[in-house]
């Protein structure tokens, strides 16, 4: 099927023609007088012009009619989406929502573009720093209209429904266990096909890039041969009611029109484009001898900040794998963390919290706020007799750990009606094991 093939590899030179206009591409040169098949050329910048080349990003399209040929924007309803993290007061608490509402397609139409709910986040996207966390939860494709990002990239990680993802550089289904990225500015529809939900994870101000290795070496976690770029796809199609673009700009929503459809690019080259990849290929790398790995060998990809080793935000999965640590309580561990730490649920039964924590649903561990595993874990693991055992079988849990201290909003803690008021009880029953007389030999 036309534009359902992908290109494999992670941030190379690609180049793409539909294959209805064979020799789409200029030969030689970006611009020239004339493109073949009288196409426009139009270049869409992901970096600096100056940009070193290892960060350097733009890819040139060649479509049918320009995106500058449409009426101007005007502001529309942004609904549960926002950029304002003074809406409520801040809680230091750990949070945890049930799995958040899917509207029925019987009772209200939502879309992709309207079914976006804002969790929470910080920075700015005027001053290019910043993370926010949004939900999707949606039952009806996107219809004559589409979306761009002018504030930062999306990672999208679909979690009930696959969403077909029609982008101007092709197409991309992409189904839960899977995640896409669609990059600054990139214009894209959502097709979906029941109730769908999923998270999106949206940084201001860097691009997704795989983590350095340092001493794994050459191969392992995500190997940039894994992820997927969409082929050309192109249609000519005169929208005579006006088809609308919907651009999220400085943190609100504004929308234009114009008469034809956005997806009319017929071949495209460069490195600037959106891409997917499947969880399944993430060659997880773990303790063989005891004690953990901090969960930073779970990164899967980095948005990173100016400082060293400081992501903006990481997104870091807990895959299927072995877990063979000897003398050593497996699961995570009880800490506070100078991070924010969002973990959303795929599917399955996350090891550190059998109940309570719902595919579908999150949490949110703030900045220096205690976590661990609750008792029932904690009991268990502690007396359980230690073997090699698979852990995390059926299961897809991910976090998005930022140094941003995130603002929740009104509608994370209040209008989704969604958070659960007792989670702090999963730890109360936790209780003193102290033996001051404890010796050695006793254990
Ligand atoms: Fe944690």
């Amino acid at each position: 099927m036309a534009g359902l093939k992908y290109m494999s590899g992670f941030g190379n030179e690609f180049a793409s023609e539909d294959p209805r206009c064979p020799g789409a591409l200029p030969e030689g040169q970006n611009n020239p007088q004339v493109c073949p098949y009288g196409l426009y050329a139009e270049q869409v910048s992901g970096s600096a012009f100056t940009c070193p080349r290892s960060t350097n990003k733009r890819s040139w399209l060649y479509r049918i009619l320009p995106s500058v040929r449409h009426k101007p924007f005007t502001p529309m309803s942004c609904g549960d989406l926002t950029e304002n993290w003074n809406e409520v007061e801040p809680d230091p608490n750990q949070l945890r929502w049930k799995p958040f509402n899917i509207p029925k397609s019987s009772e209200k139409k939502v879309d992709f573009i309207s079914g976006l709910h804002t969790v929470c986040g910080a920075g700015d996207s005027k001053s290019r720093n910043g993370i926010v966390i949004h939900m999707y939860t949606c039952n009806t494709s996107m219809t004559d209209r589409c979306f761009q990002d002018a504030d930062g990239d999306l990672l999208i990680v679909p979690q009930q429904g696959e969403i077909l993802i029609t982008t101007e550089f092709g197409k991309m289904m992409v189904e839960p266990n899977e995640i896409c990225v669609i990059q600054q500015g990139m214009r894209f529809s959502v097709d979906v096909f029941g109730e769908t939900r999923g998270y999106i994870l949206e940084v201001f101000g860097a691009h997704f890039e795989l983590p350095d290795l340092g001493p794994i070496g050459a191969n392992g976690l995500a190997n940039p041969r894994d992820f997927q770029t969409p082929v050309a796809w192109y249609e000519d199609r005169t929208v005579a009611t006006g088809y609308t673009i919907v651009n999220k700009y400085q943190g609100k929503l504004f929308s234009c029109q114009q008469d034809f459809s956005p997806f009319n690019v017929v071949a495209w080259h460069g490195n600037y484009t959106p891409f997917k990849y499947n969880l399944e290929n993430f060659m997880a790398i773990n303790c063989v001898a005891f004690d953990h790995a901090d969960p930073s060998i779970f990164t899967v990809l980095t948005a990173k900040s100016t400082r060293p080793g400081v992501a903006i935000a990481d997104f870091v999965i807990f895959p299927p794998r072995w877990g063979v640590a000897d003398h050593t309580f497996r699961p995570p561990y009880y800490h506070r963390n100078c991070m924010s730490e969002f973990m959303g649920l795929i599917k399955g039964h996350y090891e550190a919290k059998e109940e309570g924590f719902q595919p579908g649903g999150a949490s949110l561990h703030s900045i220096m706020t205690p976590h661990g595993p609750d008792v029932d874990c904690f009991e268990k693991n502690s007396t359980a007799l230690l073997k090699p055992e698979r852990v995390s079988e059926g299961t897809m849990a991910f976090m998005f750990e930022s140094s941003f201290s995130m603002a929740v909003t009104k509608w994370g803690l209040d209008t989704c009606h969604r958070l659960d008021k007792n989670y702090y009880k999963c730890w109360e029953a936790l209780k003193s094991h102290f033996n001051p007389n404890w010796k050695p030999s006793s254990k």
